[in-house]
Order: structure tokens, then C-alpha cells, then sequence
């Protein structure tokens, strides 16, 4: 899966690094949605604009407008330092992208993708993140289960709360909860808030611990790991069994998949 598209390639979370990372032949992508303050859902990850645009400011105080005339491309620099090939040609390297738009792209795509999507939601808001989450999803049919030869979503939280609320308003969309390395060592054993079968584990978490894998494993679960973006990291994923891998550098992991 893609994590904010191709983002090693192009500016995350931009059509452009979805539209690479579709190119590629990726079984799906990640994607971080935030709330505006007008109530809109766009892709970014950060709290701020000020990492990935030329503004500055909290997402959640701005409106749709004027996050649209910021330029979202200009910042991202390859490892060494050049601008990404084509970073002059393509207006979509520069452009905010929202969910919808996103949802759009895909399901042109007309392929049995998998969209994972992060909600980060700024408690000021209570539950309109999911709330708009759920409309959004729904005017594009994602909400009625996995269904062949169809996109199809998932729909991944730091947050139990935000996983509960999802339940509520949308029983049919499966969730996965999330787990950094920081977070409490319960399901490091494979245990899961009850009513959720999938776990996105962060990548140290599996370096440290690899036999969480099969903890879940053993108790049906679904395993997702992010950030894997180093070969170590692809290879022992691959052998410990890991459903999903979520990388930056898809072309890469695929390549080594291969
Ligand atoms: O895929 C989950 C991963 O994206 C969570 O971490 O900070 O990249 O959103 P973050
Ligand atoms: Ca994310």
C-alpha cells in the first residue's frame, strides 16, 4: 500500500503521488483525512499546514478556499536534493487534494483497490470527522463492504473512540486500529479492542517484537505495518507473514517483492 500515495516520488498526499502510485500496480493506498474549518475533508497529515505547503496555520481554522491557493508541491525534495522529476509540468504536484477528489481518481480506476483511511480528528470537532467521513464514503458506495472487482475501504484510527464512532454510524466499513510504539503493551500479545480484527502495528513494534505478528496472527487478525520503507524491514515482513505492508517507496517494495 502506498502511504500518502508515492510520497518518496512526489508531494504526499497529492493526485500526483496517487496517480504514481496507481501506475506502479500498488493493491492500494493510505491516505491521512483532516477536517477544515468550513468542514471539509482533505488529505494532509499534519495538525499544521506549515510542513508540506508555502502557508502557515492549524488545518482545522482555515477554510477550503483558501487551502486551495497554497502550494503543496513546491517543498518536497528528492534525497538528493532535486526536485522530482516533472515537478514543473504537473499542476497536481502543487494541489490540495480532498477526499472526494481522491475517492474520485480511484474509483475511475476501476480496479479492486483497497483505500486505507486515517482520520485525524481534532477533538474540537467531536464526532464530525467520522460523520463526514461516513457522507463522503457513501457518495461514492464504499460503505456496503468489500464487493469484487470494486475499490473498497478501510478505515484506521490512533483513536478507539474514533474506531467506536465509525462502528456506529457505519457497521458495514471494516476497521483497523492502529498502534505505535509508544501505546500500551496490551496488544503486543494480539489482544484487540473487542469487534476489531485488524492491527496496524508500527514497524519498530515488528523489528523489536517480530512475534506479535503471529499473536495475531493465531487470533485471526489482520496484520498492517507502517512505515516499511528500508529492505530489513520489506524482508522480515515478508517472512513473518505480514498481510500488509505500507510503505513510502512503493516502486521499491514492490520491486523487492518480486
Ligand atoms: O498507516 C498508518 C500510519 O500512516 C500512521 O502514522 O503518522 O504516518 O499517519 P502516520
Ligand atoms: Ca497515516
Amino acid at each position: 500500500m502506498a502511504h500518502r500515495g508515492a510520497s518518496a516520488e512526489a508531494p504526499e498526499h497529492t493526485l500526483a503521488a496517487y496517480t504514481t502510485a496507481f501506475g506502479l500496480g500498488v493493491d492500494g493506498i493510505e491516505c491521512d483525512v483532516r477536517l477544515t474549518a468550513d468542514h471539509h475533508l482533505v488529505c494532509v497529515h499534519d495538525r499544521r499546514v506549515d510542513r508540506t505547503s508555502n502557508g502557515d496555520g492549524v488545518i482545522s481554522t482555515l477554510e477550503l478556499a483558501h487551502l486551495e491557493g497554497l502550494d503543496w508541491g513546491s517543498w518536497k525534495h528528492l534525497d538528493d536534493g532535486s526536485a522530482p522529476e516533472g515537478a514543473d509540468r504537473d499542476p497536481e504536484r502543487g494541489r490540495l487534494l480532498t477526499l472526494r477528489r481522491l475517492l474520485d481518481a480511484l474509483t475511475r480506476q476501476n480496479q479492486e483497490l483497497l483505500t486505507l483511511v486515517e482520520t485525524k480528528h481534532p477533538t474540537r470537532y467531536g464526532g464530525l470527522v467520522e460523520r463526514q467521513l461516513v457522507t463522503v464514503l457513501r457518495e461514492f458506495a464504499l460503505t456496503g463492504g468489500d464487493r469484487p472487482n470494486q475499490p473498497h475501504v478501510r478505515v484506521m484510527s490512533f483513536s478507539l473512540l474514533a474506531l467506536m464512532r465509525m462502528r456506529g454510524l457505519a457497521p458495514d466499513v471494516p476497521l483497523v486500529y492502529l498502534v505505535e510504539q509508544s501505546a500500551p503493551r496490551f496488544s503486543w500479545d494480539g489482544s484487540l479492542p473487542t469487534g476489531i480484527t485488524a492491527v496496524g502495528l508500527d514497524v519498530r513494534i515488528v523489528r523489536r517484537t517480530p512475534s506479535v505478528v503471529h499473536a495475531h496472527h493465531r487470533r485471526g487478525h489482520t496484520v498492517y505495518v507502517w512505515t516499511v520503507n528500508d529492505d530489513e524491514d520489506v524482508e522480515r515482513c515478508a517472512e513473518l507473514g505480514v498481510d500488509v505492508i505500507i510503505s513510502d517507496r512503493p516502486r521499491h517494495v514492490l520491486a523487492l517483492l518480486d
